[in-house]
């Protein structure tokens, strides 16, 4: 099983991810760091455990679902901590009107019987450390680069535990999963920024492109599942709800109405409102931007899976456009192309100091 730690700001597909997460034996899912995000931190804190506790419930109510959940009743508890409440740099923006202001679409409001009143769980150990420090903490005592970090929100964190020992994180850490950036396709935040890299483009400018590239992340070990990949990723809403009815139906006793299963009115009192909210976008369908990070990442825990191809992009970040905040200035002059002109770059500039310090051309001239 690969290990991972799920930075993530629940966040109706966050939540969706978690799920899958926890559905998924590929993985361990040791550690969950909350980032400020979709809407605040706290928040977003409190979305987890209402994710933990309604899988509970259903298990409670339908034995037969416990199969369903194995990282639920792994060994390895989870570790749950607070990171970030706010990018590196730059103003605070969420994304309520989409999530609600609690992140999952209000339904505390709308279904007070689904808010948390504790926040515990069994399967669940509660650090008061910092996000940033539990997982610098978990990957120094980890197997070199066994670890998989998946952010399903900004890279405020990562960027953070560059920051504090930038010599840890780069040598033992595994590989960087991160929902974000839109490369060729329009963006969902402004005209050209996907959300979670508008969120912070402080922290990717760092990790991704910053001016001295030996200070960023090994990109070798970092990718990004940007929305051109996540948006043609989506559930008609129809098709998933006669999807979640038949699984329901099948894990339940044949005695047990399906509409007694309690993660189902979970994750439907959430999903109701998204897909209201979809409606207005022109669309019955929801996009599965988080959920496809996850299934990257544990699709992908060796070599890369058939199936998945991975290319190099060359880009810059926008960090304070005045409409363009979090656009990725992609390199389109041929990615080779562009590599090989960085390096040419080099090479002339090279040269040119040579020429200034070596040579002297007002003697030549003289001559
Ligand atoms: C990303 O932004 C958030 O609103 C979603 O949770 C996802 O992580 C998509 O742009
Ligand atoms: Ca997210």
């Amino acid at each position: 099983k690969t290990p991972i730690i799920i930075d993530t700001d629940p966040g109706v597909d966050d939540i969706v991810a978690l799920l899958f997460a926890l559905a998924s034996p590929e993985i361990e899912i040791i550690a969950i760091i909350v980032s400020y995000g979709n809407t605040d931190l706290e928040s977003c804190y409190r979305n987890i455990f209402k994710a933990y506790q309604a899988v509970s419930r259903e298990v409670e109510t339908h034995p037969q679902a416990a199969e369903r959940f194995p990282n639920m009743f792994s060994d390895v508890k989870t570790i749950l901590a607070r990171g970030s409440d706010g990018p590196l740099e730059g103003d605070l923006h969420g994304a309520q009107y989409f999530h609600g202001r609690d992140g999952l679409s209000g339904i505390h409001e709308r279904h007070p019987e689904l808010d948390v009143s504790d926040m515990s769980h069994p399967q669940i150990t509660v650090s008061e450390e910092h996000g940033v420090d539990l997982a610098l903490r978990l990957v120094e005592a980890s197997k070199d680069r066994s670890i998989t970090y998946v952010v399903l929100g900004p890279l405020t964190n990562l960027a953070r535990m560059m920051h504090k020992n930038r010599d840890l994180v780069t040598s033992k850490l595994g590989r960087v999963v991160s929902m974000g950036g839109a490369l060729d396709v329009p963006g969902n935040t402004n005209p050209v920024a996907e959300f979670n890299y508008f969120a912070d483009p402080y922290a990717v400018k760092e990790l991704l492109c910053p001016h001295d590239p030996s200070t960023g992340f090994p990109l070798d070990r970092f990718f990004m599942v940007p929305l051109d990949i996540t948006t043609p990723h989506e559930l008609p809403f129809p098709a998933y709800k006669a999807q979640v009815d038949n699984a329901f139906e099948s894990a339940a006793k044949p005695s047990v109405a399906s509409d007694k299963s309690p993660l189902r009115h979970f994750t439907s009192s959430f999903l109701e409102r998204t897909r209201m909210v979809m409606l207005e976008f022109g669309k019955d369908a929801m996009e599965l931007h988080d959920i496809v990070a996850v299934w990257f990442a544990l699709a992908n825990t060796g070599p890369l899976s058939p199936g998945w191809g991975v290319s190099k992009r060359v880009f810059d970040i926008e960090r304070t456009g005045e409409l363009t905040r979090g656009m990725l200035v992609v390199d389109r002059r041929s990615d080779e192309s562009a590599y090989a002109l960085g390096a040419n770059r080099a090479e002339v500039q090279a040269q040119l100091e040579k020429a200034t310090t070596e040579h002297h051309p007002h003697e030549d001239f003289a001559v």
